[in-house]
């Protein structure tokens, strides 16, 4: 490496003074994720000295009892080794409310809680309050806490919500909550997460887009021919059929994740990295997508649900013998689309997105197919076959970005052949293990929501997803299952690709 890293990163502080309040202390976001982030950000030095956490659910715990448990989970989920006396100075400061959250007493318990951990730890009367809960507990909390006063800022104490997903289940329900929500809250409190955001892969993606000055000019529909973006999974629905059920692929992937994943690459260069200002842009891609007719469902979308398959000799079940699943279940595990982003950089280059459960590997990929060139010269050697310039954003797991391009193959006779140019970021960073979520905490901690979704980029995303909920509805799938667990997906998925001329990069290579 040429530069010393350390000169052109900066060294965080620690974030200020607050009271982090978990709703659905119990659940495995908090286990898995949320307790492993904060340990990695006390690791980092991030977490301030007044900070602590109150965690609510409903089963009967002492605040003893919390924490031994979580002293249990860290042992499993935390993704560095676990310092004990590190651990034990964390845990010290987490606190237990057993709590019903529709009573309105639960939350005149916590207002005296949080105020006494504030005599405690000094945080300040700040707090962030974490919603892991359902869904449609997300605005009965809020409003039971800004009645109990709880969301009031004053002077420079803050109060923040962070709301997990699903946002919404629809277009209606979104703009209901969004608007439920603001009943207690300003927009500027409002957090909603997508982890996505998280990675540091996506986070990446601004980065190589606009630090560096050779990519930029060529990003637009001149020189790129189409971009394929892949989120596939080798997990089935596991234990959450009941959840997938009423959700599915579209609903669970698209209008979130994978829209991050567009607005980010599509955007254009925002005037600063301040949080309305990156969000604009992206709010202004997703506006942009363009809205498709009945019709257009028809042509450009593919759903798809794995029947039984086998993998290397495992016998894989089918998605409808699923825990939780209807055995004639015509939710859908995979999805795949054709869209087009209606402005002047992207006019007419098509964004090819998939997504599914029990696909052969786990892989998060963006492909930029660029342009063929005018291979005139090369007529006589093969070039039929070579591949076109694709430039590979390989977002997780094996985190990297690699360039392919021609090359001429060694020997006397002109032959053509394709190589790659491969940065992978353990070479040059190490290994950094993270649950994806410490820069989420930290960020609103600090009051920054530039990787948190605004209510219009929500509402954009629900009203693309929209039509196709409609007609997917109205016309019940009839050859489900049509793909098997382990395959790359169902065969209509490679015609909607292939009837364009392309076909669906391998991941991973
Ligand atoms: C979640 C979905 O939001 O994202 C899951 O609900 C999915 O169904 C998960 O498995 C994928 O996240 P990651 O970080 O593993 O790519």
């Amino acid at each position: 490496m040429d530069t010393d890293l350390s000169e052109i990163t900066q060294a965080g502080q620690p974030a200020p003074p607050a009271v982090m309040v978990i709703f659905g202390a119990s659940g495995d976001l908090t286990k898995r994720k949320l307790i492993p982030a904060l340990y990695n950000l006390a690791r980092q030095n991030l977490l301030g000295e007044h900070f602590a956490v109150i965690g609510l659910a409903r089963s009967d715990m002492s605040h003893d009892e919390f924490r031994q448990k979580l002293t249990e989970d860290i042992k499993e989920f935390a993704t560095h080794e676990v310092d004990a006396e590190l651990w034990a100075k964390v845990v010290k400061s987490v606190y237990y409310l057993p709590a019903d959250l529709t009573d309105a007493q639960t939350y005149e318990k916590l207002a005296a809680l949080l105020a006494e951990v504030d005599k405690n730890h000094g945080t300040q009367g700040n707090y962030f309050y974490y919603l892991a809960t359902a869904p449609s507990f997300f605005a009965p909390v809020v409003e039971q806490l800004g009645k109990a006063g709880l969301v009031e800022q004053s002077g420079s104490r803050w109060r923040r919500v962070i709301f997990e997903k699903p946002f919404g289940h629809d277009l209606e329900s979104a703009r209901r909550l969004n608007a439920d929500i603001r009943d207690s809250l300003k927009e500027n409190q409002i957090y909603r997460i997508d982890h996505y955001l998280g990675k540091e892969t996506v986070q990446n993606i601004l980065v190589f887009r606009f630090a560096n000055g050779i990519f930029e000019p060529i990003w637009n529909r001149r020189y790129i021919d189409h971009i394929q973006i892949t989120v596939s999974e080798s997990v089935g629905v596991e234990q959450r059929g009941g959840y997938y059920e009423n959700s599915g692929a579209l609903r669970d992937m698209v209008p979130n994740h994978i829209f991050q994943l567009i607005s980010l690459t599509a955007m254009e260069p925002p005037i600063s990295f301040a949080a309305d200002a990156v969000r604009d842009e992206q709010s202004k891609v997703l506006r942009a997508i363009q809205h498709l007719t009945p019709e257009d469902v028809l042509s450009r979308t593919v759903r798809g649900q794995y029947g039984e398959g086998k993998v290397n000799g495992e016998t894989l079940p089918a998605y409808r013998s699923e825990a939780h699943v209807d055995p004639n279940s015509g939710t859908e595990s995979y999805v795949a689309m054709k869209l087009f982003v209606d402005n002047w950089r992207w006019a007419y280059v098509p964004f090819y997105v998939r997504t599914g459960k029990r696909l052969p590997k786990r892989a998060t990929e963006i492909v930029i197919q660029f342009h063929r060139a005018p291979f005139i010269l090369f007529r006589q050697t093969g070039v039929e076959k070579l591949g076109r310039n694709r430039l590979v954003l390989r977002l997780q797991p094996d985190e990297g970005i690699s360039l392919s391009f021609g090359a001429k193959i060694p020997g006397p006779v002109l032959r053509l052949g394709e190589v790659n140019m491969d940065f992978q970021y353990t070479d040059y960073f190490g290994s950094t293990p993270s649950t994806g979520y410490e820069r989420l905490l930290y960020d609103c901690m600090l009051g920054d929501a530039t990787l948190f979704q605004r209510a219009d980029m929500v509402e954009a995303g629900w009203e693309i997803v929209e039509p196709i909920l409609d007609v997917w509805k109205a016309l019940p799938p009839r050859h489900f299952p049509n793909y098997a667990a382990g395959s790359w997906g169902p065969k209509e998925a490679d015609e909607l690709i292939e009837a364009d001329g392309h076909e669906w990069t391998k991941c991973g290579v």
